[in-house]
């Protein structure tokens, strides 16, 4: 009677740690999901972007006095404005959707990466410094042409 009452608590216990562990486990892959798109990235249409004031007309805006937006949209297979054109010595915060399915937003030779969701606004905040020329490039695989999915960023005087 004793054991039998011992093997009811291990297994009260090995119970408990399996609905932990899956607790746990659900709670890692729709957490942070949800949190992204609650907390810091704000959501659009993509089908509507046309009627989106930020993403109608992808454009470079000045902010603040060193401050400027870039508002981005990711394409098959492009990007949109292109170039980007920024002002060196100031900080650039990109806003990043895509029209049609998940692309990549990637400053080649930097650290400046992101992936881009339908539905969703990456964003991505970089300080510029000399004048000179990037690279865009897509790393999500977004069909056909994803490797020739290129654009270019310029920093300028
Ligand atoms: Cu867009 Cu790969």
């Amino acid at each position: 009677m004793h054991v039998h009452s011992y093997e009811k608590i291990w297994l009260a216990l090995g119970l408990g740690l399996i609905l932990l562990l899956i607790g746990s486990v659900t709670y890692g892959a729709v957490g942070p999901g949800v949190a992204m798109v609650a907390a810091d990235e704000p959501t659009v249409d993509p089908t509507a972007l046309d009627e989106d004031e930020r993403f109608a007309d992808p454009r470079v805006e000045q902010v603040g006095e060193n401050e400027y937006e870039a508002y981005v949209v990711a394409y098959q297979f492009g990007f949109e404005p292109d170039p980007i054109v920024v002002p060196a010595n100031s900080t650039v915060t990109f806003m990043v959707t895509s029209r049609d399915v998940t692309h990549g937003f990637e400053v080649v030779g930097t650290n400046a990466n992101t992936m881009v969701i339908p539905g969703e606004v990456s964003t991505l905040t970089v300080e510029t410094s000399e004048p000179t020329e990037y690279g865009i490039i897509c790393n999500e695989y977004c069909g056909a042409a994803h490797h020739g999915m290129e654009g270019k960023l310029e920093v300028v005087p």
